[in-house]
């Protein structure tokens, strides 16, 4: 296919799910507005629409909670959203936006890469004029995180829940859900097969095959968790108080150590003073990213907040540290091994959510094998950083390939390229127009 002619089918789709000053994920899927994929959005739209790009982050900094929180859903008032506000009731913490209804859990922070790219598209006074705009917003966002989700200082954040990091059904996090947080009730309705009931709830299944995403009683679980957080009005000394589950992840941590580091960037363009504590806690956090390297098995890996042990289960997760910038290059080389590896992520279609020598690999599965493009880019971006251009080339081919065979889906087979999930995905939309463009 003629590049421009898939660069326009990719246009169409983030014109059809344009939503005023955002972009919806995927109309029927996900109507409101989501953290990391209006960060993505805002990449591939920078391309032809300015203004529209501009338009996506600010919508989104208009959701951030008066602590600094930035949410991972803004939900859109013209919908019927009532069942959404009602489960999440964020109006519960005294920080929560007067103006809007948010979800009380945050998204990978990868919004200062956004600002960043997009400002690379602006004249510089424009540029820079930009970049003092959204900077305070940044610092609050980026303190609250390094503060709040690291309550020991030891420099790694933690996250609470697996939507936190954006890659919901990650074995990683399933295992430990299983194992600390899942109440009697569960317990009672998994062991009675009574799970079917909870399909009239899900809004996901109505659209896309129950196997291709979570199963009924991880979707409890995690509807379980919010009931918690809810109940503690989403504060988290008291979240944190007897919790048996938190996880400090690898793929979360990589994409903040990275934006740390453009945070730095954007403020000494804009010539913008950080303040020093925020300094000292960005240059903690990338010192224990680097020490999550578990020498023995040669691997990052994510860590159990409650005992300090490392989660010994490799996920596209323990990729991400390529993006961060900040591990040694044989470190990087390392990761390329694996990635390169076909018993490991090397698949024809790559690269894995999971990869095929995991126990828990099912090609058809959401984050439990699927290809996704936004870790793809992510990992692409990574391995150009360390020099690694041939192998960041050869995946670029093949997303593209995807993307132009199937359309812009959610998400594809890494074993034979079936495209699965949403159709006319925007974030597999934008970051195609963005790698056409590389
Ligand atoms: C799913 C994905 C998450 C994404 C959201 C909206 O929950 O796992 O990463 O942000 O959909 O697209």
């Amino acid at each position: 296919m003629e590049r421009e002619h898939l660069i326009k089918i990719c246009r169409e789709v983030l014109s059809i799910n344009q939503n005023g000053s955002h972009t919806m994920p995927a109309p029927d899927l996900y109507p409101h507005q989501w953290l990391w994929d209006s960060c993505f959005i805002a990449i591939g739209l920078r391309h032809y629409d300015i203004e529209r790009a501009k338009d996506e982050i600010m919508s989104l900094l208009e959701g951030q909670w008066s602590n600094g929180m930035i949410p991972h859903m803004i939900f859109d008032p013209s919908l019927n959203y009532g069942t959404d506000r009602d489960i999440w009731r964020s109006f519960m913490s005294p920080y929560s936006p007067d103006n809007l209804s948010t979800s009380g859990i945050t998204q990978p922070p990868i919004i200062a890469e956004a600002i960043k790219k997009v400002g690379s598209k602006l004249n510089k006074s424009d540029a820079i004029k930009f970049y003092k705009q959204v900077l305070p917003k940044l610092f609050n966002h980026h303190q609250w995180l390094m503060s709040e989700r690291d309550p020991h200082g030891e420099g790694l954040t933690l996250q609470i829940h697996p939507w936190e990091t954006g890659l919901d059904n990650n074995p990683v996090w399933m295992e430990q859900l299983s194992e600390h947080s899942k109440p009697w009730w569960i317990v009672a309705i998994e062991k009675l097969h009574l799970d079917g009931i909870v399909n009239v709830l899900r809004r996901d299944t109505r659209h896309v095959a129950p196997g291709q995403r979570i199963s009924n009683v991880e979707a409890l679980v995690m509807f379980d968790m919010i009931r918690r957080f809810r109940r503690k009005n989403y504060d988290i000394i008291k979240i944190l108080h007897r919790s048996l589950f938190c996880i400090e992840d690898i793929g979360f941590n990589s994409i903040l150590a990275r934006n740390n580091k453009i945070l730095i960037e954007l403020a000494e363009m804009a010539r913008v003073k950080i303040p020093k504590e925020l300094l000292d806690m960005i240059h903690r956090q990338a010192d224990a990213l680097k020490k999550s390297w578990d020498k023995q098995d040669g691997n990052f890996y994510s860590k159990d907040f409650i005992t300090g042990q490392p989660l010994q289960n490799l996920t596209i997760s323990s990729l991400l540290p390529l993006y961060s910038g900040v591990i040694s290059q044989d470190q990087a080389q390392r990761l390329v091994d694996q990635i390169k590896n076909y018993k490991i992520f090397g698949l024809r279609h790559p690269i894995p959510s999971v990869p095929v020598n995991n126990k828990d690999f099912d090609p058809m599965r959401y984050w439990q094998g699927p290809t996704w493009v936004n870790t793809n880019w992510l990992i692409i971006d990574g391995l150009k950083q360390y020099g690694f251009s041939e192998i960041a080339d050869d995946i670029i081919k093949k997303t593209i390939e995807l993307v132009e065979y199937h359309g812009p889906y959610e998400y594809f087979s890494p074993v034979d390229g079936q495209p699965l999930g949403a159709a006319n995905f925007s974030w597999t939309a934008a970051l195609t127009i963005d790698l056409l463009s590389q």
